[in-house]
């Protein structure tokens, strides 16, 4: 019996040791996200998952499903759990900065992807050129009609991105406001960017302004094909001009058919690496190279706020049917398949 029980306890004693002797546990990367409602974010989150997993990470996700709350309890809780870095997108810049503020004492990194996150303790900043996203809508939009009544659909008021996407468009639109050649008959913001609330601010447009209106500055596919739903009910799809942003599947093919009029390609192929080598970098406690410094006060047109972030940002390719094929298509962004679904007299494969 006592010689059972010896065994038994030098069997305990090896298993510990060979498990407290294995291979070293994983550092953890954060993952943390809006929502899963557009199009980009879940191939973003299985890209950086893939990417962070095969450089050896154990990878944590969070999505806060639009509750700017629920993100800033997401990311501690993170923190908690052992993670040292995070790629945040976030629902609410302002709000998101809480918990950024409160992780960055304990020296946890924020990497702000996409968004930005208001606060001077971010690791980085990275994105597009989101005022340049808001030119090329508007300019893809007065491309068609430069004159007479025209709608604005804002983004999200809670996303910076929103408002530096709603610059760029007055940078072309007022010019012709000025002028007297164009007139804003309304003026919303989409809460969410959510398409169905596009889609209900839409039928009240039409409602108020009896159908009057020439064109349609919308700020991302979905909320443009929302508002599009809403404009076909009229017979005004394909006769107004409407823009978008994010060439996706059924924005490039609602191009295809002739109803949207412009999107905005962002490829997301290079700022989801770019983010994941930013993130093994501060995990490894190295430099990030060949990011600016940027004024906080410029980043979000608010010149109370203090303080600089260190910022990368990429290009942007307006996309109309003349060049959808070669742009997204070709580079395979999107499948043949999916822009030019039920469209007649597509181009050849
Ligand atoms: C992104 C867009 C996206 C939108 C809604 C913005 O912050 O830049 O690409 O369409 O959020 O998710």
């Amino acid at each position: 019996m006592k010689k059972t029980l010896f065994f038994a306890l030098a069997i305990i004693v090896v298993a510990s040791l060979v498990i407290s002797c294995g291979p070293p546990a994983k550092q953890k990367i954060g993952l943390s996200f809006s929502d899963f409602a557009t199009e980009r974010w879940p191939r973003e989150r299985d890209n950086m998952s893939k990417i962070l997993k095969d450089a050896g990470y154990d990878v944590l996700v969070q999505e806060a499903n639009h509750d700017a709350k629920l993100q800033n309890d997401q990311i501690k809780n993170m923190v908690t759990q052992g993670a040292k870095v995070i790629i945040a997108i976030a629902e609410d810049g302002d709000s998101l900065a809480t918990s950024v503020d409160e992780v960055a004492k304990k020296g946890v990194k924020v990497i702000a992807y996409d968004r930005l996150i208001k606060s001077p303790n971010i690791a980085a900043y990275i994105s597009f050129d989101n005022t340049d996203v808001g030119r090329n809508q508007a300019k893809g939009v007065v491309a068609v009609k430069d004159s007479g009544n025209f709608v604005l659909l804002g983004g999200s008021p809670t996303d910076n991105n929103a408002h530096l996407v709603r610059s760029g468009q007055m940078e072309v639109l007022q010019p012709l406001i000025d002028a007297g050649k164009v007139k804003i008959v309304a003026d919303q913001w989409v809460e969410n960017w959510d398409p169905a609330n596009a889609k209900k601010l839409m039928e009240n447009i039409l409602t108020a302004t009896k159908g009057k209106f020439d064109a349609v500055v919308a700020s991302n596919d979905g909320t443009a094909l929302g508002a599009l739903e809403a404009m076909k009910v009229k017979g005004l799809a394909g006769k107004v001009p409407i823009s978008g942003q994010d060439a996706t599947e059924a924005g490039c093919n609602s191009i295809a058919r002739g109803e949207l009029s412009v999107t905005v390609f962002k490829d997301d192929r290079l700022l989801t690496p770019m983010a994941c080598e930013m993130a093994i970098k501060l995990a490894k406690k190295e430099a990030i190279p060949g990011l600016t410094n940027f004024k906080l006060a410029d980043l979000t047109l608010n010149t109370s706020k203090s303080g600089e972030v260190p910022c990368k940002f990429l290009q942007v390719v307006q996309v109309t049917k003349a060049n959808v094929k070669t742009v997204v298509v070709d580079s395979g962004y999107q499948s043949y398949e999916g822009v030019y679904k039920d469209v007649p007299n597509a181009p050849a494969k």
